[in-house]
């Protein structure tokens, strides 16, 4: 049956060629960055219980509210496929006892997320993130390692125009009686704010700072700040997070108006933005969340972390290294008649590609049926080094960027492009 043909849905992509090696370039160096701070690669389940973030990532979110692809699966369980990865990492440091371990225990992924959001450049539906999270320890130097390490990737990866946005939001008792002090200021100025953030006053009074509404925002200027307020241990923590980013040449905006749209935080909450993303600016964010592996029914642990969007990353970051792996031998054949001597030219061609890649070499053999000149043309399209053109007898190596030619016999042309390569280098 046939009919219109089918696309991908809407706020999903397929990812192909340069993207696809982008995507490979990004991950090494989030590998040997985390990797190197004693992070471990962990990978949690594409979908989780919905309870998971329901009570992770709070209930009151946009995310929770109104983002989640909730599904009922044929036992009658309600699963969800992540928004997020750090509900996730908590569950598994829960379920796996890591608090046996030596902590802090560093953890990092890079995974699919899925959100329901309004589609458009840099928000998609299913989007990837490279995460990292430490669990197990409060020490401030853990909130200033784990920014940096995030600076490092993003400046690596060439993210231009980045801006870091830093605050803290205390711990969850000052915030809560904060909460009460910005509600009532809230009610005090309501005919100045906008429906939306009017309707979140109970909810989420501090999603107010974060609309673009212009009577809300100049109504927010004057409202309380939740940085006046920290008690003095969050307060001094803040403080050394300042410190050590100082002492570490990192650059940052204190934003006491930095809203992030999850409930776990605590302390430490901070944001990378782009300029050169335009509308969708966040590149990645983060913080601590010292209450929620409690939360989440396991025993009290502070952690830390950030998330950010590999294709934010790509859109903001520099140009791509240039093409793919170069291409040291290209197989091709002679032009003949496809009797039984073509499969026996074929067959000694699949033998020296063979032998090439066992003998390390990168290496692809013609299996387009092109002609001798369309093969030519291929080879130098994959700009490679060499190019035999394999006969009955024998086999004409070409050195495709040097000029030169010679006829071997079909067994040693392997022989000779590792002797070619090796006076070449
Ligand atoms: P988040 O700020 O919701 O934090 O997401 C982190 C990053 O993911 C964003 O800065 C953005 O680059 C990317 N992102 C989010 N939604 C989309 C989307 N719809 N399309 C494309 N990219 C998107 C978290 O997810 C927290 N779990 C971060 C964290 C880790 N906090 C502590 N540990």
């Amino acid at each position: 049956m046939s009919g219109e043909p089918i696309k991908a849905p809407r706020g999903t992509f397929d990812v192909l060629g340069e993207q696809a090696a982008m995507r490979t370039a990004l991950e090494a160096r989030a590998r040997s960055i985390l990797e190197g701070a004693g992070y471990e690669r962990i990978e949690t389940p594409t979908f989780e219980a919905t309870e998971l973030f329901a009570r992770g990532v709070g209930s009151s979110t946009d995310i929770v509210q109104k983002e989640m692809y909730t599904l009922t699966d044929g036992g009658g369980r309600s699963l969800t496929l992540r928004p997020e990865g750090t509900a996730p990492v908590c569950r598994a440091y829960v379920e796996h006892g890591m608090h046996k371990r030596p902590q802090p225990v560093k953890l990092w992924y890079l995974s699919s997320f899925f959100r329901y959001e309004r589609a458009q450049a840099g928000r998609y539906r299913q989007f990837w993130q490279v995460g990292a999270e430490a669990l197990g320890s409060e020490d401030p130097a853990v909130d200033a390692e784990s920014i940096v390490l995030l600076g490092t990737l993003l400046e690596l990866m060439g993210v231009r125009e980045v801006r870091l946005r830093l605050s803290s939001l205390g711990s969850s008792e000052s915030r809560e009686r904060y909460r009460e002090r910005l509600q009532k200021y809230l009610r005090a100025n309501e005919a100045r704010l906008s429906p939306e953030v009017r309707a979140r006053i109970d909810l989420n009074p501090l999603r107010a700072f974060d609309s673009s509404d212009e009577a809300t925002v100049v109504a927010m200027r004057s409202a309380p700040r939740l940085l006046d307020e920290l008690d003095a241990e969050d307060a001094e923590h803040f403080a050394t997070v300042r410190e050590l980013l100082e002492l570490a040449g990192v650059a940052y905006e204190v934003d006491t108006t930095l809203v992030r749209g999850l409930d776990y935080y605590t302390r430490t909450v901070f944001e990378f933005t782009s300029d050169a993303l335009g509308a969708q600016s966040g590149v990645g964010g983060g913080g601590r969340y010292d209450g929620l592996v409690k939360q989440l029914g396991g025993p009290t642990t502070p952690g830390i972390g950030w998330a950010a969007g590999v294709e934010r990353i790509l859109l903001a970051g520099g140009p791509p290294a240039a093409g793919g792996p170069a291409v040291d031998l290209y197989v091709g054949l002679e032009d003949m008649e496809e009797d039984g001597s073509f499969s026996r030219v074929k067959a000694a061609a699949f033998e020296i590609l063979s032998e090439a890649r066992s003998a390390g070499l990168t290496a692809q053999m013609e299996m387009a049926g092109r002609s001798p000149k369309g093969q030519r043309g291929h080879a130098n399209r994959l700009d490679a080094r060499f190019m035999a053109s394999v006969g009955e007898t024998t086999t004409l190596l070409r050195d495709m960027q040097g000029g030169g030619e010679e006829t071997l016999e079909t067994g040693t042309v392997v022989h000779a492009v590792l002797r070619g390569l090796r006076e070449l280098a």
